[in-house]
């Protein structure tokens, strides 16, 4: 087995992803197998589902991992759209106990980030750089000249005037739930990165997640000043991320 390659696994509130990934180049060595994320999204349950998904891609070595929540050396310090008792949970060792091989988690949207810096459309731009996930939730993975400033949690800003943070309204989940379309909820995360961008004055906004790949559905929307492009990596990014955080863990 190379060092060069390592499993990412992204795993979400709705899905639990992985792939073998070339740390080098960014490319996924395999299929990218995807498992449902059991409901309640429970510590027991999802290591479960984490193990399964480990054994598909018959894989014994070193595993980077995207969880969804706020991760502090390993542990969850958070849980929006998983079980509440993920909170003071150690992701890595859960995981690590699970599947029989040495794990490193961060945040989901970071490393998403992560990977767009190095293979995508953060690669070589200075100055700050927001990569927001849209999902379940709204990620975010904050970057200085290349530098990751890690747990961000931008999803999670009021918005003037709303009583529930920005990715109630503003995230895939919302548009599905509200069953609205593209024309009323591009508007509202036109909203939420002006308000972005009146704090960060960001030179780039990376959008990623699923719905980026329908960027052009609701680019028109989008009538901020800011550099906003989709993820060069779509959908992958948050498993290339994670891999390559398990090479270098570096905070
Ligand atoms: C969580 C973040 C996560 C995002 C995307 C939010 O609800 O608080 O930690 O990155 O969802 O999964």
């Amino acid at each position: 087995m190379s060092d060069k390659k390592i499993v990412g696994v992204d795993v979400g509130a709705s899905g639990i992803k992985g792939a073998v990934v070339n740390i080098e180049t960014g490319e996924l060595l395999t299929e990218r197998f995807k498992l449902p994320t059991p409901k309640p999204a429970t510590p027991q349950a999802m290591a479960g589902t984490f193990a399964e998904l480990i054994k598909i891609l018959d894989w014994n070595g070193p595993i980077g991992c995207g969880f969804p929540a706020i991760i502090k050396k390993g542990i969850a310090h958070s849980a929006a759209n998983i079980d509440k008792s993920w909170i003071g949970t150690n992701v890595e060792e859960m995981f690590t106990n699970a599947c029989g091989c040495p794990v490193k988690a961060l945040n989901d949207a970071d490393a998403a980030g992560l990977a767009e810096m190095s293979f995508g459309k953060g690669k070589g731009v200075d100055g700050i750089v927001l990569l927001i996930t849209i999902g379940s939730g709204l990620g975010s993975a904050l970057f200085v000249n290349g530098r990751l400033v890690p747990n961000s949690e931008l999803g999670h800003i009021y918005l003037k005037g709303e009583e529930k943070v920005a990715e109630f309204k503003a995230s895939s989940a919302a548009k599905k739930r509200e069953d609205i379309s593209y024309e009323i909820w591009g508007k509202r995360l036109n909203d939420y990165l002006e308000h972005l961008d009146r704090i960060f004055s960001p030179d780039r906004v990376i959008l990623g997640g699923g719905i980026s790949r329908k960027f052009e559905k609701y680019s028109s929307y989008l009538t901020t000043n800011v550099d906003i492009v989709p993820a060069d990596l779509r959908n992958n990014a948050g498993s290339i991320g994670a891999a390559l955080y398990a090479a270098h863990p570096v905070f």
